[in-house]
């Protein structure tokens, strides 16, 4: 397959080549916490040098430690609920499926899958990956209230997104998530959350591929205020990456200083924050 060119597509949509950069840069470690081999595929299919976006130090193991957590808060739900549908919030190139799906556990079987991101990110994501039956495309930007027409509701559903949330302002994320409630019967959300601080640096880690420098996303003081945007979320729990198991493989430094942050709930949050809630 020739390299997809990807020049026509926005700031805000090349920020999906962050996120898939540090599954790649993991990848590539000796000892990989994630070990994406289908992202290192998809960026090879990519006519665009990656290198250019520059990861400051410790983004590729938060990219990849949030997948985990996310993956982990995935398989727990469907574990839960065999006829789940689990849908991706600004998919972007992300991979999720195929890393849960590898093992052909029969735990997946029943599930679906619907990823949904822009037309343009959701027609290049169809270029480069082949489509299996249970995963479906939705092409549609997350404020047309039609992004929810095609995805079942009479079923039990995770919606699940990683560095989405954080790049829209609080009237477009309660848009979003009354339209989510309004659409799914029962489900949960999890997401990575910012604080108000982290939101602020956006455009400091998003302007190498093009967001203004001085871009800010949003952020929130506490897991609760996204229960305030949207009351028929009741909130479940949150997590630190500080506190995750995948810590133990961090190199001395950076576990020392998760150890630290992991009894510090400001300072935890504003590194790798996981936030539940049902509805
Ligand atoms: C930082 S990337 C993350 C991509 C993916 N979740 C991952 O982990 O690789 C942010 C993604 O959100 C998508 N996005 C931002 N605003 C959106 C909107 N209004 N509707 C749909 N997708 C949106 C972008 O196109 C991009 O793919």
């Amino acid at each position: 397959m020739a390299p997809l060119n990807i020049d026509h597509l926005s700031p805000l949509q090349k920020t999906l080549l962050i996120t898939l950069n540090g599954r790649v840069v993991d990848a590539a470690r000796r000892r990989p916490l994630l070990s994406d081999a289908k992202a290192v595929e998809l960026a090879d299919n990519l006519d665009y040098d990656l290198t250019t976006v520059k990861l400051t130090s410790g983004v590729p193991e938060a990219v990849a430690i949030r997948s985990r957590m996310l993956d982990r808060a995935v398989t727990t739900f469907v574990r839960e609920h065999r006829d789940a549908v689990v849908v991706e919030l600004g998919c972007g190139l992300e991979t999720r499926r195929w890393r849960l799906t590898a093992s052909q556990d029969a735990l997946w079987r029943e599930v679906d899958w619907y990823d949904v991101d822009f037309p343009e990110v959701v027609e290049l994501r169809e270029k480069l990956m082949s489509e299996t039956e249970r995963g479906h495309s939705v092409g549609v930007s997350l404020l047309d209230p039609s992004w929810t027409d095609t995805i079942p509701k009479d079923r039990p559903a995770v919606i699940v997104s990683d560095g989405v949330l954080g790049f829209l302002s609080e009237d477009e994320n309660r848009r979003i998530l009354r339209r989510i409630t309004d659409h799914f019967p029962r489900g949960q959300l999890v997401f990575n959350a910012y604080t108000r601080f982290t939101a602020r640096m956006n455009g400091r880690f998003t302007k190498v591929v093009g967001m203004p420098a001085d871009f800010q996303g949003y952020g929130i003081a506490d897991p609760t205020d996204i229960v305030a945007l949207d009351p028929a979320l009741t909130y479940i729990d949150e997590q630190f990456g500080d506190a995750a198991p995948e810590r133990d493989q961090l190199n001395l430094a950076y576990r020392l200083l998760a150890q630290v942050f992991a009894n510090w709930r400001g300072q935890a949050r504003r590194g790798v924050w996981i936030v539940r809630y049902r509805f």
